[in-house]
């Protein structure tokens, strides 16, 4: 057996946003198989925020250590395989990392029934863990929405943040999206019928708020945290929840971390502040699985795949993430 590996790794830790420069790219030839082991050929990967924090030494999710290849899910086909439970022509979901070919212990991979109207990447969009798994564990179990609810979601043109406004619209609540720019808020209120988007870039988000929502916001869901954070806070309703999925705005420097000047609104109030992590709620994931699948069905949820092709774009899409640059689920294709 010889497969060449194509293989993205951490040349040097960055300081604050991460650049092109602190990446690199080689070739490596794998020619053993050893016992419970395969060879994954990998189709699609993830792009997700929290693969910006491992590459920072201490991270909350395991650090990736100089030279060692970039963490990243992904879904592909078994190629080759000395490990019982998969066999050549599977198809795999797990830590492919971002490389092209991943040889792993085969018990590191979860088996997927991709079919024509569920393509591969569904199982890291919609279906995904990081994706229609953590929107649907932040706003059911975690934030508790309900049809009474004005919910507002930050980085709603996001991945977690499209599947999450779709989710309360079909839950029956009133739904706004904060997003930058024009167009996504015109993707929020026109394609996904939102009742209200608010452009941060270019609008007064507190404005805003007290106009789409004069009564205040009853369930706020946060991928962004900071000056957001802070506003929404002061816009809650009297009992309102604010579920803590992410703080994307603070990622680049996690050695200081801004929390909201706001807290005392929490107090004042009676409202209440949740953060999770998703897999903690993997109990739910079934009965997540069911209806994530269900709204897909019946057309009701609309996530678009923003494609960038080729290994050696990998860092550039994961830099975009934190940029703006794509609409819906960021994905490399190898
Ligand atoms: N709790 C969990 O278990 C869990 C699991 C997975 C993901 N997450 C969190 O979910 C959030 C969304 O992740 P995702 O993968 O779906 O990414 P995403 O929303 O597809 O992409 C990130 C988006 O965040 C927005 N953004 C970036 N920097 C910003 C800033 N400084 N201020 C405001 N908006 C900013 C950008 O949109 P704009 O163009 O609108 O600025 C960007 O498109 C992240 O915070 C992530 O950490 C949490």
């Amino acid at each position: 057996m010889e497969i060449i590996n194509r293989r993205v790794f951490l040349r040097e830790r960055p300081n604050g946003m991460p650049g092109t420069a602190n990446f690199d790219v080689e070739d490596q030839t794998i020619d053993a198989l050893p016992d419970d082991h395969v060879v994954v050929k990998v189709d699609t990967l993830s792009i997700d925020a929290f693969i910006g924090t491992t590459l920072n030494e201490g991270s909350f999710h395991a650090s990736t250590p100089v030279g060692g290849t970039i963490t990243a899910l992904g879904v592909g086909e078994v190629v080759a395989s000395n490990f019982d439970g998969l066999k050549p022509g599977d198809w795999v979901h797990g830590p492919l990392l971002a490389q092209t070919h991943t040889l792993m212990p085969g018990a590191a991979f979860q088996k997927i029934e991709p079919g024509p109207n569920i393509p591969p990447s569904t199982y890291l969009g919609v279906l995904g863990l990081t994706t229609g798994l953590t929107a649907w564990a932040g706003l059911i179990p975690v934030g508790e929405v309900n049809a009474d609810d004005t919910v507002v979601v930050s980085g709603a043109a996001g991945a977690v943040g499209t599947v999450a406004v779709q989710l309360a619209k079909a839950r029956g609540a009133r739904v706004i999206g904060i997003a930058g720019g024009p167009e996504k808020c015109r993707f929020l209120t026109e394609d996904l019928s939102l009742d209200g988007a608010i452009d941060y870039k270019n609008e007064d988000i507190d404005a805003r708020v007290k106009q789409l929502a004069p009564d205040g916001v009853t369930l706020f869901f946060d991928n962004v945290g900071g000056e957001i954070l802070d506003i929404m806070l002061d816009n809650l309703a009297m009992g309102g929840r604010v579920v803590l999925c992410g703080a994307i705005s603070q990622y680049q420097n996690m050695d200081d971390v801004r929390g909201p000047k706001l807290y005392l609104r929490i107090a004042e109030r009676n409202a209440s502040m949740r953060g999770f992590t998703v897999d903690r709620y993997a109990e739910h994931f079934a009965e997540a699985t069911e209806e994530l699948s269900r709204l897909l069905t019946e057309g009701k949820m609309n996530l678009p795949e923003h494609i960038v092709n080729g290994i050696d774009n990998f860092p550039d899409a994961l830099i975009t993430l934190f940029t703006g640059g794509h609409t819906g689920k960021m994905l490399v294709k190898p």
